[in-house]
């Protein structure tokens, strides 16, 4: 009988008699475990054994805790929420389902910056780790997992769970081989700086380097990672990447940043991409990217030559794009790397770096604080990601947000945000389709002037100007009506809008 092809992607071949099917991997995960698992936003998320697992609670109901690096696509969260199968969940997560599930209070969601999950399951805060299940392109005879389309956290959780599963994914390509570096810091109290001072420098190895002995199983998996569902730009994200632009061009000028300008960081969704997109049609060349996720702009920042390199954890890209980018992967693959999420998101390296860093926030306040994670201050939307990481370190942090939602019945622009995940002190510029506020070196009250006149929408401005007149009156350093505060959102549960009716 012919050998069985795919056996080539097992090079340490002792290890080919662990072959086991989905389902029987999925029975050794047992009621009250911890597991880790591969996947950041979509990209390299194990996807056999969570779906078997998924199916086997309608045999034996049994819970557990859930890491991952960020969000699991293929409907891993949707059906592990179906399922009831998840009793904690952290980092990260952008499932509509595990969304109703955390909210009802079901799951317990840990919402945490996404460098430092590893910190805490190195440090035994979470944890630990039973097993990490880890999807793979192969094994090299030397034990490295070579990881597919993200590392995310895999090569701490390969490290520290108890065992290991692997689900080589022949669906994915091939030519992803020698795209990662895995570099895993020290132990706190004898840890070396980190060497790493551009985004193209390579510091680790090619894998992850596993303990054989712990590989309990290996599984084969041949499917592709589910598509990034972000909206293409419109009119309203062209504006607002053009304010963007205007103050990057503005920043230049005035000598405080180089016309190449220092790494850029985007941030999730389609806001984050569009606005990365916007620097297509600018004079900016010879750009370079350190993120946590390259999502579709960045290869068309790459095809066009204006990008010249891109480090990230993992790559997200929507359905036409990874058509056209898997089809031809080779021809990036001297100009991209991946890296474990603690690398790409470590305050150390973003602040050596100068990034500056977009991401988008549901909505902001008079005074800069930004909330990116809680609709009306209580809902959870999906997490805060690696905002937390870059807004607070990077050289710039910029937030970007539409200053309108749901048809104008919310502003995005507020008296107080009803959550707060980056504060005033972590925020420099914020960005809508009305304009930018660089609120750098402000004090609350110049602050709040400036996002009065350049980001609220008209519609907005009026009763947002009478709060801000009537708190001043009130006196204080950052003047409020404390129980006007959060009446905008009050009134968006009680009415279905905030916009109050004029006299
Ligand atoms: N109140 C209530 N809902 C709001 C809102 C607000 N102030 N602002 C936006 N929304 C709604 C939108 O209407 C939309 O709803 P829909 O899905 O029903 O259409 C939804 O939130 C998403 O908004 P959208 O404008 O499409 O933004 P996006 O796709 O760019 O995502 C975030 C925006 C904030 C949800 C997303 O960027 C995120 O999860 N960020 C946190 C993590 C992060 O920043 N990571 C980056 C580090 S790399």
């Amino acid at each position: 009988m012919a050998m069985d092809q795919r056996l080539e992607r097992i090079k340490l071949t002792a290890l080919h008699e662990r072959i086991v099917s989905a389902e029987q991997a999925a029975s050794w995960i047992k009621d009250g475990m911890a597991v880790g698992l591969s996947g950041f936003t979509r990209a390299g998320d194990a996807k056999a054994v969570p779906n078997a697992l998924a199916k086997r609670m309608q045999e034996e109901p049994f819970q557990i805790d859930v890491y991952t690096g960020a969000s699991l696509g293929s409907g891993i969260d949707g059906r592990f929420a179906q399922a009831g199968i998840v009793r904690k969940r952290a980092p990260y997560q952008s499932d509509p389902l595990m969304r109703s599930a955390i909210n009802s209070g079901d799951v317990q969601f840990v919402d945490h910056h996404l460098s430092q999950t590893a910190e805490w399951i190195r440090g035994g805060v979470a944890g630990p780790l039973d097993f990490a299940i880890i999807e793979a392109l192969g094994i090299t005879q030397d034990g490295l997992l070579i990881p597919t389309t993200s590392v995310g956290n895999s090569m701490v959780f390969a490290h520290h769970a108890k065992q290991i599963i692997i689900e080589i994914n022949t669906a994915q390509p091939l030519e992803l081989e020698g795209l990662h570096d895995c570099y895993a810091p020290q132990a706190i109290g004898s840890r070396q700086p980190i060497p790493l001072v551009s985004p193209r420098d390579r510091i680790g190895t090619k894998g992850i380097p596993v303990d054989p002995s712990k590989v309990k199983g290996i599984v084969w998996t041949n499917q592709a990672d589910s598509p990034s569902p972000i909206e293409p730009p419109d009119a309203e994200t062209d504006v607002m990447a053009g304010h963007l632009l205007a103050f990057l061009r503005r920043e230049v000028q005035a000598g405080r940043l180089d016309k190449n300008l220092p790494p850029l960081q985007s941030g999730v969704g389609s806001v984050a991409n569009a606005v990365l997109h916007g620097l297509l049609d600018s004079e900016f060349e010879g750009l370079e990217l350190y993120s946590e996720v390259l999502q579709d702009a960045v290869f068309d920042l790459l095809d066009s030559g204006k990008a010249l390199f891109a480090s990230a954890s993992a790559i997200t890209l929507s359905q036409p794009y990874m058509e056209r980018i898997y089809q031809d992967f080779g021809r990036y693959r001297e100009r991209l790397v991946l890296r474990p999420q603690e690398i790409s998101n470590h305050p150390e390296i973003i602040r050596r770096l100068g990034l500056i860093s977009i991401n988008t926030a549901l909505e902001f306040d008079l005074y800069g604080n930004v909330n990116s994670t809680h609709i009306a201050g209580t809902k959870m939307m999906n997490g805060i990601g690696g905002s937390g990481d870059f807004g607070r370190n990077a050289q710039l942090a910029i937030f970007v947000t539409k200053s309108i939602a749901k048809n104008g019945r919310i502003s995005c622009v507020v008296p107080f945000a009803s959550h707060i995940d980056h504060t005033e002190h972590d925020v420099d510029v914020l960005v809508t389709e009305h304009g930018f506020a660089d609120i750098r070196n402000l004090a609350p009250r110049e602050r709040a002037e400036r996002i009065l006149a350049n980001c609220v929408h008209p519609e907005y401005r009026p009763q947002l100007r009478d709060y801000f007149d009537r708190a001043i009156a009130r006196g204080g350093h950052t003047p409020h009506v404390l129980d006007e505060a959060l009446s905008w959102h009050a009134k968006y549960m009680r009415d279905g809008t905030m916009l109050k009716k004029s006299p």
